[in-house]
């Protein structure tokens, strides 16, 4: 094994790429900018930043984030052809330590599509490595859907990637298809067969469509491997990663049986994991392995008694440990900025100056509103998504909603329009309905609605109100988020957010075109 010790397991995060291949989770050129500073932060080794050759955005992003770089081994995706491979180099090289990520479909449903018999796979495989190489002295290689490939062939590719310069040799398990006893074997059957493999890092890439992503990554370690690829929140498609959570803390937790380090400052996770829910649209399950809301909640009184005599009765790791504070410490309208700043640092976000006093003013606008606000309100607010800035193409200015028990219920709706402000009155089923085609009839568009959904924030009446919302258009999702006491508004700011993004990434670059073209 060469770059790290024996008992280090380096942790590889793809939130930006694999995560935000999942559908709705698009994120902004500034949210990921953020997060990339925030893993850096955290002690993540190397950031897969996202797949250059996709598009204009992604190469950006990642030129952009390879430039802010700090500790962190800056990484970009390409696939098994020239050109993907020299656009990775030229958004990664800007990084004091960069990575090609090149990969190739190994299995034979993949060698059927790209119509590649082993010899010229393996021919394929030699070229791409070589290439990259020759670019850049830390490459890294994927067969993808490895876990469903032939030995012999995996040996054979795995063999020439290594030949030809390949420093991380990772084995993804694609489809989420492997069990934990068999990602082990073949971790340990690559490095007992394949020549030059004892001078590499293996890397598991687990997909949890069984729900054993973590599971397996384990495995995989146990057996060998020391680079686990992970997102946050398991953020990815369909049922997602291998959670960066989960795996750090089950190898502080379980150090006993699992004897490895990573350099991971888990006081991090919490304040992460809800920067990635917030810009991604995906909030944390309740019941979600460390993250979740109810991860660290004592509701039975057997549990809750043991608790208070002893926390190790029912606690196997510290609330402290992954960021979260011990204390629910109730603010409100009298609460100063010192005050404010101080909370939200003990929940995981530092601000700066600017960043507070913009925060300041809009938390003394709900705790008008609300007399008392708790950790979970200031996180609400926190998650108040750069799309509602003032600089946002669509804003919602004024909303008036008439509704009883004799429909249908109205709407008076003002909205910013690229700068002019627009106004509507219009009808629908409900409140929302009728709140959501005055939107719609100020900002026409094709995009059809895929979710919406509410939750409560906290407990009571006055209680905040999430919004999740999703638009579909040409097989794009945009998800939009927002929170606030009224749940129409709520509603309305969550829609506008969605639709939001989508005017952002349709129309990115030539923003300034549909402005003045809006009126
Ligand atoms: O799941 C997968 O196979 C991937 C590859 C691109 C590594 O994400
Ligand atoms: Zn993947």
């Amino acid at each position: 094994m060469t770059q790290t010790s024996q008992d280090q397991v380096l942790i590889f995060d793809t939130t930006l790429r694999d995560g935000e291949q999942s559908p709705g989770a698009t994120m902004s050129h500034t949210e990921k900018l953020e997060i990339a500073a925030l893993l850096d932060e955290m002690g993540v080794d190397i950031i897969e930043a996202g797949f250059p050759i996709a598009s204009e955005g992604d190469f950006q992003a990642v030129t952009e984030i390879a430039k802010n770089a700090k500790n962190a081994v800056i990484c970009g995706l390409a696939r098994a052809n020239l050109a993907d491979i020299d656009r990775a180099w030229d958004a990664v090289r800007h990084a004091p330590r960069a990575r090609i990520h090149t990969f190739i479909g190994t299995s034979p449903l993949h060698r059927d599509i790209t119509a590649l018999d082993q010899g010229r796979m393996v021919a394929r495989v030699h070229e791409t490595v070589t290439h990259a190489r020759n670019l850049c002295d830390n490459i890294q290689w994927s067969p993808m859907d490895a876990t469903r490939t032939e030995h012999d062939f995996l040996c054979r590719v795995v063999e020439t990637a290594i030949k030809a310069g390949a420093t991380t040799i990772n084995i993804p398990d694609t489809v989420g298809y492997t069990y934990p006893r068999e990602s082990a074997d073949l971790i340990a059957m690559l490095l007992e067969r394949v020549p030059g493999a004892d001078k590499i890092i293996f890397a598991t890439h687990c997909h949890n469509d069984l729900g054993m992503a973590t599971a397996n990554a384990l495995a995989a370690v146990e057996a060998g491997a020391r680079q686990v690829e992970c997102t946050i929140n398991g953020l990815g498609e369909r049922a997602g990663n291998t959670a960066l959570e989960e795996v750090v803390m089950a190898l502080k937790v379980r150090n006993d049986i699992l004897p490895y380090a990573t350099r991971i400052d888990t006081t991090k996770i919490m304040g992460i994991s809800r920067m990635v829910a917030a810009v991604s649209g995906f909030p944390v399950q309740f019941n979600k392995a460390v993250v979740g809301k109810n991860a660290f909640a004592h509701e039975s009184g057997i549990h809750q008694d043991g608790m208070l005599k002893n926390k190790e009765t029912f606690e196997i790791m510290r609330p402290e440990d992954v960021g979260l504070t011990a204390t629910n410490l109730v603010m409100g309208k009298h609460s100063g900025r010192a005050a404010l700043r101080a909370k939200l640092s003990e929940l995981g976000y530092e601000l700066g100056d600017n960043q507070l006093k913009d925060v300041f003013v809009r938390f003394k606008a709900l705790a008008d509103r609300k007399k008392e606000v708790y950790d979970d309100d200031l996180i609400a607010l926190m998650a108040q998504s750069s799309l509602e800035d003032d600089d946002a193409f669509l804003q919602l200015r004024r909303l008036r909603v008439i509704c009883g028990t004799e429909g249908p219920q109205e709407a008076e709706l003002t909205m910013q329009v690229g700068g002019e402000e627009k106004f509507i009155d219009a009808t629908g089923d409900g409140p929302v309905d009728a709140c959501f085609n005055a939107v719609k009839m100020l900002f026409p568009h094709e995009a059809r609605l895929e979710l919406y959904q509410v939750h409560a924030v906290t407990e009571g009446t006055d209680a905040q109100a999430t919004v999740s919302v999703r638009l579909k258009l040409e097989g794009v999702v945009y998800s939009g988020q927002s929170s606030d006491t009224d749940t129409v508004v709520a509603s309305a700011k969550a829609y506008i957010n969605a639709l939001n993004r989508l005017v952002l990434h349709r129309h990115r670059g030539n923003l300034s075109a549909l402005m003045s073209s809006a009126g």
